[in-house]
């Protein structure tokens, strides 16, 4: 049987990845480590917990006896561990090195005492720092990253190649636009303008709401990562991108276009520090080499995504009122 360790399996993308692959490989057998930080919600995983094929256990990628310990007999491990918030990074950067970069060179060390089949690094396109008004990042295009996370995450890709150079550790990197969809933690723009409008409070707008990403489905992403775990070529970095580019403006209008409420709800507020102009992904090279495509169009993802908020009221009320911190206690107390 395979066994793989998801690592940061509570958090919005490797939640959506442990529902995704215990639907499409049911034969596989999942370990998801995670240490809970404020981002890590177990309401995110409620009723995968029954499933035989999965396992979740509580700790830090940083703690090498426990992460040595746990990843005895695993095959593969893809790690999203990580603190993955650009504002947070710029208040506090040295939890971003902890986490990103020497969690990661933990996990590196185990795979490689282990002798694993692959080991994935879940990575961003933000390592390649911003783009003008033209261009698309490629996998060629050199590491430039502004913030404290982007560059943690660009150290961590580093030491991922130099595993693969040095110890042979076979290897691939995956470099991902702006996700959105289901569970993702009201701090990242799309939930948190949602639930903002919901509540008819302001919505703020970094500077002049002109910055452009490139928006992905979770969904896709994860089909990505399926792919890359089973066929992509040894130390290998694909880039995975939607080709919806927004500008910030227009999605949030967006949002309170399908929300029905008022645009004067937006609130212009002072520009993030070293804020990103752009972002776009070429993903040409996953779609030739493994045949990858994306599922969703923007306009039916988003449709989709603010139902799902709206569904799911409940969700975003424990998050917010930090009552999801409890369901750790509630369903694993005394374990
Ligand atoms: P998230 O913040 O929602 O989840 C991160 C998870 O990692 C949480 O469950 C948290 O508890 C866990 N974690 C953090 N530090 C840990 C540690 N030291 N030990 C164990 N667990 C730890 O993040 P996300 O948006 O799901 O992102 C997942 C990965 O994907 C990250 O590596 C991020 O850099 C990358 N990524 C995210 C996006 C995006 O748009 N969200 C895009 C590209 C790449
Ligand atoms: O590109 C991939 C990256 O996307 C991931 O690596 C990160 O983990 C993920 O957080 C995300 O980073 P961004 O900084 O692009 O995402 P965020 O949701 O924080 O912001 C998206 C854009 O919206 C950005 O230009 C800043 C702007 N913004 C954000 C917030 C939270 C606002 O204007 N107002 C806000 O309140």
């Amino acid at each position: 049987m395979v066994k793989i360790l998801i690592t940061g399996g509570a958090g919005f993308i490797g939640s959506n990845f442990v529902r995704y692959m215990l639907d499409t490989h049911p034969d596989y057998e999942l370990l998801n480590l995670d240490s809970l930080t404020y981002c890590g919600n177990l309401e995110n995983l409620r009723g995968v917990e029954e499933n035989p094929s999965y396992t979740f256990i509580k700790g830090d990628i940083t703690d090498k006896d426990l992460v040595f310990d746990v990843v005895e007999d695993v095959d593969y491990i893809v790690n999203f561990a990580a603190e993955s918030h650009v504002d947070r990074s710029i208040e506090d950067p040295a939890i971003f090195v902890k986490s990103n970069v020497m969690g990661t060179q933990v996990l590196l060390d185990a795979a490689l005492n282990l002798g694993v089949e692959k080991y994935i690094q879940i990575s961003t396109d933000e390592v390649y720092g911003t783009l003008g008004e033209e261009g698309y990042f490629t996998e060629t295009t050199p590491l430039a990253p502004n913030s404290p996370y982007s560059a943690s995450k660009a150290a961590a890709d580093l030491m991922v190649r130099a595993y693969n150079e040095t110890f042979k550790l076979p290897i691939n990197i995956t470099r991902c636009s702006n996700n959105y969809g289901p569970y993702q933690f009201p701090e990242k723009l799309i939930p948190l303008m949602i639930s903002n409008a919901l509540e008819d409070k302001a919505l703020p707008v970094y500077g002049d709401g002109l910055h452009v990403r490139d928006w992905l489905h979770v969904h896709d992403h994860c089909t990505a990562i399926d792919l890359v775990l089973h066929q992509g070529r040894d130390g290998g970095v694909y880039n995975i991108g939607g080709n919806n580019e927004k500008q910030n403006i227009e999605l949030v209008k967006l949002i309170l276009k399908i929300l029905d409420k008022p645009e004067s709800l937006i609130t212009s507020v002072e520009d993030r520090k070293g804020h990103d102009r752009r972002y776009a992904i070429d993903s040409s090279k996953i779609q030739k080499e493994l045949g990858w495509k994306p599922k969703y169009t923007f306009e039916t993802g988003i449709t989709e995504t603010i139902q799902w908020y709206l569904d799911h009221q409940d969700w975003l009320e424990t998050v917010k009122s930090g009552e999801y911190q409890n369901y750790d206690e509630k369903m694993y107390g005394g374990r």
